[in-house]
This record gives structure tokens, sequence and C-alpha cells, in this order.
């Protein structure tokens, strides 16, 4: 037995697996430990989407070069997208990272840990690509959180020009329909009201030749009929791979849920063919459109990367009139940076630090308003709220509502006892910067 402790970046897929692992690890015996305290190892699950998280690891691996010299460590290891992207270059450089693991090897971590606990000269790789989407063996708490994620996909082959996913996540491989089936409803019997389904591009689910052929909307439509689930969400949606028989299933599945993270890039269709996105603008407003009619009370997010190589002040502002006229309630805007690999990092026409920068400002200042006109408009309505658990105010909860809304409501003491991990309803009294407040309806 071993103590533990897991540190995630990235995106949500990457949370999945380290949920995984640490479940798994326990099932082993190890033990996990807060993320303050000594563990005997420690595993890094890693994003290199952007310069910032790549560094991260770095600075996080240092950290741990003191407790492994004074004896305290046995081990740290690297897994995810960095480590697929550096391997065993993290070798020389850090004697204590014995363990390199990509997405495709991390099932096999668990079984790895006794030996390198025994062995302190044993340095271990599992990098290798798997030629079909790795199962996992299914591992459950008794009870499940009330959101859980299933990975239904690996990889991504679209090569978007700025992107470095394809290169550190292998190509696309669909999961099996039966397997995710299976996991789906084990979450939803241990508990779990909410599924998110998860994939670089969940809408080309089932399009590669690794599958078993089903589509992404059929795979929805088995799904939603799971007794006892009452939100069904996904990411990422790719704009270019979104079917009309997807929009029809909003417009006849109640248990979707009605927001949908749509990346828009770019609102300059120059930008986006040079990002080799494939959609332009007026596909991606007619996809929105199309959307608000299926289901009127539809929200959307989205990714933006301000400064791309070329990108014009002209085609910056073209970006700024679609989140006007979307009016979307989230926009995660990053800075374009040149990634290993990519096509874009070998462009010349770059856009300077400062412009990047002083374009980022802008963006958030106009996403400012649009984000405290919508969450105003939910004021004084009644929200059905997934409840997450107790803030660190003892009367105050915290959940989310069927737009994915942080929503933080006060609880008395009488009405204490009924909340658990299910669907309450919250009278919205005021709207904050990132959530809504309300109080308990009874
Ligand atoms: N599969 C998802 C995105 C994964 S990466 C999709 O297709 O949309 C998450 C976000 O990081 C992207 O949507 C993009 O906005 C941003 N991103 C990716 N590469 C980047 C880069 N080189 N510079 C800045 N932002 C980047
Ligand atoms: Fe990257 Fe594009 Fe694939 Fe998304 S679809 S992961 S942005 S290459
Ligand atoms: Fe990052 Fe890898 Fe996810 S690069 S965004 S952790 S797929």
């Amino acid at each position: 037995m071993a103590k533990f402790k897991i540190v995630t970046f990235g995106c949500q897929m990457n949370v999945a697996d380290s949920r995984w692992l640490s479940l798994a690890l326990e099932r082993k015996g190890h033990q996990a430990v807060e993320q303050d305290e000594l563990a005997d190892f420690v595993l890094l699950n890693t994003c290199s989407v952007r310069e910032k998280p790549f560094q991260k690891v770095y600075s996080e691996i240092g950290r741990y070069k003191a407790a492994w010299e004074k004896n305290r460590l046995f081990f740290v290891g690297v897994g995810g997208c960095v480590a697929q992207q550096v391997g065993e270059d993290f070798w020389p450089k850090f004697p204590y990272v014995r363990l390199v693991f990509g997405t495709d090897g991390c099932w096999q971590v668990p079984d790895q840990i006794d030996p390198l606990l025994t062995q302190p000269e044993l340095r271990i790789s599992l990098l290798d690509f798997a030629p079909v989407y790795p199962e996992k063996p299914r591992v459950f708490p008794d009870r499940s959180q009330p959101s859980a994620f299933i990975t239904i996909m690996q990889g991504c082959d679209n090569f978007c020009a700025y992107c470095i996913v394809p290169l550190v996540r292998g190509p696309q491989k669909s999961r099996f329909k039966s397997n995710i089936l299976a996991e789906a409803r084990a979450w939803v019997e241990r508990g779990a009201k909410e599924l998110v389904l998860l994939g670089q591009n969940v809408n080309s689910y089932g399009q590669d030749k690794y599958g078993d052929g089903t589509s992404f909307v059929e795979l929805l439509d088995e799904i939603s009929a799971i007794q006892g689930l009452k939100r069904l969400r996904f990411t990422t949606s790719h704009p270019k791979d979104l079917s009309l028989d997807l929009i029809e299933l909003f417009a006849q599945k109640e248990v979707l849920s009605p927001q949908l993270h749509l990346p828009l890039q770019s609102g300059s269709s120059k930008i986006l063919a040079k990002m080799g996105r494939k959609y332009d603008r007026k596909k991606y407003l007619d996809l929105i459109r199309r959307l608000k009619q299926a289901r009127p009370e539809m929200a959307f997010s989205t990714d933006v990367i301000v400064g791309f190589p070329g990108e014009s002040e002209a085609d910056f502002r073209q970006t700024l009139d679609v989140l006007t006229e979307v009016e979307f309630e989230n926009v995660y805007v990053f800075k374009y940076n040149d990634r290993p690999g990519t096509a874009a990092s070998k462009l010349t026409n770059k856009v300077e630090e400062e412009v990047k920068q002083e374009r980022l400002l802008r963006l958030l200042e106009v996403q400012k308003f649009i984000r405290q006109k919508l969450y105003q408009r939910q004021v004084g309505k009644i929200l059905e709220v997934l409840v997450e658990g107790q803030t660190s105010q003892v009367d105050v909860w915290r959940g989310r509502d069927n737009w994915n809304r942080v929503v933080n409501f006060k609880v008395n003491g009488a009405q204490l006892d009924k909340l658990l991990t299910d669907l309450v309803q919250v009278k919205i009294t005021a709207a904050k910067k990132n959530s809504l407040w309300g109080e308990l309806c009874l």
C-alpha cells in the first residue's frame, strides 16, 4: 500500500482519466492523499494544447525534487499529452520521473506501481498509440458524483492548423457503442443524474475505421433512453460535423441539456480557412440559428483564438460581431501560440504579443456585458439545480442548472437533510459575475 496524489491539467478528458486512475489505484490498495499532504508517488496528467499548461508541467515536476532527495518520495509519473510529446526526454533532466504514459497507456498504469515502488532503478514508458480504443478495466465508486464523465472516443483527425492535439492524442478512435452503453448504465445505477460524453470532436463519433459504425445521433438516442438519467450533455462539438439530425434531436429529446459548446475560433471566414476549420462564418451562424429554432431556450458557449497568424483588425472585429450576434454565455478566449509540429507554427505573418493582448482584453470587455445581460435575465426564474455540494459557507450550497450555470443557493437548517445529490428547485435572486444566486424552493 502506498499513498498517492494525482495532479490534473487540461481538458475534461484528462479529468475523466484521472478519476478512473484514482479509483483503479484505490482498488489496488493504494490511498489518495490531499493535495498538500506528502505522497509516496505523484502522477501528473498533463496538457500541451498551449504553451502555459506545457510550462506548468515542468514547474510542477520541480516541486517534488526536495521530497525525492530526502527519500520521502519514490517517483513521479508524467501522463497525458505533454508525456506523449516529451516522453523519455524527461528522464535525463528529472531522475525521479520514472514513469511516462500517454492517454492510450493510462489503463496499464495501476499494474506498474508495485514494480516502480520496489525497484528504484526501474523506468517505465507507456507511450504507444493503441490500434483500437483502449478499454479500461471498469471500476466505479459505490456512489457516483451527480455528474459523470464518459469518454466516447480518443484522438483527432482534423489537424486544425494551430492545434497539437492530433499529434499528442493520435488518430480518432471511436469506442464501441456496447461499451459506452454499459458504462453509462453503470453510472446511472450508482446515482449519476447527468452524463457528459467526451471526445475531441464528438460529432464525428463513429466516422473513423475503429468504431462499430454507430453514429453520434444513434448513440445519443440510445443513451437518452436510460431510466433515471435526467441530463445528457457532450463536448466538444465541431461545427463542420454538427449534423441536421443532431439539431433535430435537440428538439425531440428533453433529456438533452439545452446548452452547447460550439467552438468558433474566429468570426472571419478568411482566418477560419487558414485555420483549416472547414466552415465559414455564414455556416456557423446558420447552425446557431437552426439550433435556436429547434430549441428556443438553447444557450451557447465557445472557444476563440485571438491573434492567429495574419489576423487583421478587421478580422478581429468580425469575431466581435459574431459574439454580439450569437450572445454566448461563456467565451473561452486564448492568445494564439505556436505549438511544435503544427502547420500554423511555420507561418511567417505572426501577430505581435501586444496586439494579441489588446484584442484579448477588448474581447473580454465585450463578453462581460453580454454575459451580464444574459445572467440578469435569469433573476426571478425558478430553475432546476443539480446539487453538487456544500460551499465553504455552511448554509450555502452549490449546483448547476440545466444550462450548466453555477447556482449558489441558501439553505436553512430544517431543509438540510433533503439535500444530497439530487435535483432541487431554486428561485434565482441575483446574478453575479460568474454565478447565479438564489433561495431553495420547497
Ligand atoms: N477539440 C476541441 C478543442 C481542443 S483544444 C475543438 O475542436 O474545438 C481547446 C481550445 O484550445 C481550442 O478550441 C482552441 O481555442 C484552443 N487552442 C488550441 N490550440 C491553440 C493554440 N495553438 N493557441 C491558442 N489556443 C489554442
Ligand atoms: Fe484540435 Fe481541431 Fe482536433 Fe479540436 S478539432 S482537437 S482544435 S485539431
Ligand atoms: Fe490538453 Fe491533451 Fe486535452 S493537449 S486539451 S489535455 S487533449
